[in-house]
């Protein structure tokens, strides 16, 4: 007899990126030489102070469970980078600390959303959020944001998706998979919708905050709107500005109802983030910033590199992201083709899946994010696979026919 699994969890579709990063796990045991810009992580090691400063932790016994909100002088750390990067004032009361921003967003909607309440989520979308949501009782309503309008939500899209049941709206800037960045004006003409519709709760994902390009400014809608800081709910994380994927370490500052009930959940849950992790956080938040630079320099000059080599790519189309570290490449001129194999290619997973195949190079579909026909490729991956992976999606493209050849 097999044990039946619950409705909530056969609601549940698993992470399209994790299933890309197990499918070329096993290419390439099997031997196949695979070029990966699937990766939504630094491949850069996390810099040395950091590592240090877990090693020092672990070494002066900070090995014990901890306070299920976080240390305190994380918190404090948090605390004060708000203030220092973002120009916001919040109280380390405020602050809660979880095993990844990606915990925290899955708490914040299992501890306020009921059964149909909606959540709004601009297309292109992170792949987690809507199935975040619908496990937890939400209905996800998608709003696209066209490539014409730089993937970035507009005012009246958002004023039009409101209904009495939205409870939240997520904005995710600088956003994944596009890049695209809200500046404060955009900013300022959402929060003004948000101001109209007191029952409608913001996200904000700011985890590729530090990654920014061009001059391009990280706004966080609560220096534009500090009237919404009863609900606002800002998550960051130690991930993807500090090399830290591995470590688990996200963190967030809302309403002081919201984080209890957010605590309530994670004592219930993981009891709390790991110990070590949350020492070495607060000596990194505190600490020299010039690793972020460099780290952000480095992003630039592939993301340069990558944007060239497919912009001379016939079928390709794609423009430099002011932000995070992935290309949202538009495919549209493929589509139709056919494959030396003789398949036509009718959707951007048919492209993603051609690329495999006939390339060796793994990419992630646009339509895992919310959008058609797209591929995500992630630029935070060496400059040698870059050349190497690009050479050989624009030789796969050279190798297609137009769909009405013989
Ligand atoms: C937009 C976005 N938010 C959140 C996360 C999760 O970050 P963390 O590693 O802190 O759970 C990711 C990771 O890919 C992401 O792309």
């Amino acid at each position: 007899m097999s044990i039946d699994l619950s409705e909530r969890v056969k609601r549940l579709k698993p992470s399209a990126s994790i299933a890309a990063k197990k499918r070329v796990g096993e290419l390439q045991a099997a031997g196949r030489r695979i070029v990966d810009f699937t990766l939504g992580e630094p491949d850069l090691d996390t810099p040395t102070f950091i590592v240090e400063a877990a090693i020092a932790a672990m070494r002066s016994g900070q090995t014990h469970y901890t306070a299920t909100q976080g240390i305190a002088p994380l918190r404090q750390a948090i605390a004060r980078k708000f203030r220092r990067d973002n120009g916001i004032d919040v109280d380390p009361t405020q602050v809660i600390v979880g095993n990844g921003a990606k915990q925290l967003i899955y708490e914040a909607f299992a501890a306020t959303l009921n059964p149909g309440d909606e959540v709004i989520i601009p297309a292109p979308y992170w792949v987690s959020y809507p199935d975040i949501v619908s496990v937890n009782g939400g209905r996800p309503v998608i709003v696209t944001c066209p490539e014409e309008d730089g993937f970035l939500l507009t005012p009246t899209a958002l004023e039009a998706a409101i209904t009495p049941k939205t409870r939240w709206l997520i904005l995710n800037s600088p956003g994944n998979p596009t890049g695209a960045v809200y500046d404060r004006d955009r900013l300022a003409a959402l929060t003004d919708v948000l101001d109209r519709h007191p029952h409608v709760a913001l996200m904000t994902d700011e985890i590729y905050e530090q990654l920014v390009y061009d001059g391009a400014e990280h706004v966080t809608p609560l220096k534009v709107a500090p009237q919404l800081a009863d609900r606002c709910l800002l998550v960051n994380g130690m991930s993807k500005a500090y090399a830290m994927t591995g470590w688990r370490l996200g963190y967030a500052a809302g309403p002081p109802g919201l984080i209890g009930a957010i605590a309530k959940l994670l004592g219930q849950n993981t009891t709390c983030a790991n110990s070590i992790a949350q020492a070495a956080a607060a000596v990194a938040l505190d600490g020299d910033q010039s690793v972020v630079a460099a780290m952000t320099a480095d992003y630039r000059n592939r993301r340069d590199r990558m944007v060239a080599l497919l912009g001379a790519v016939e079928g390709l189309r794609c423009a430099p992201p002011k932000g995070a570290f992935y290309l949202f490449v538009n495919v549209a001129g493929l589509i139709g083709r056919r494959t030396p194999a003789g398949t036509i290619l009718e959707t951007d997973l048919d492209v993603m899946e051609y690329f495999l195949d006939a390339a060796g190079v793994a990419v992630m579909d646009g339509a895992s994010y919310g959008m058609s026909p797209f591929l995500r490729l992630s630029f935070a991956t060496s400059l040698a696979a870059i050349e190497d992976g690009c050479g050989h999606i624009a030789d796969a493209c050279a190798a297609l026919a137009r769909g009405d050849d013989r």
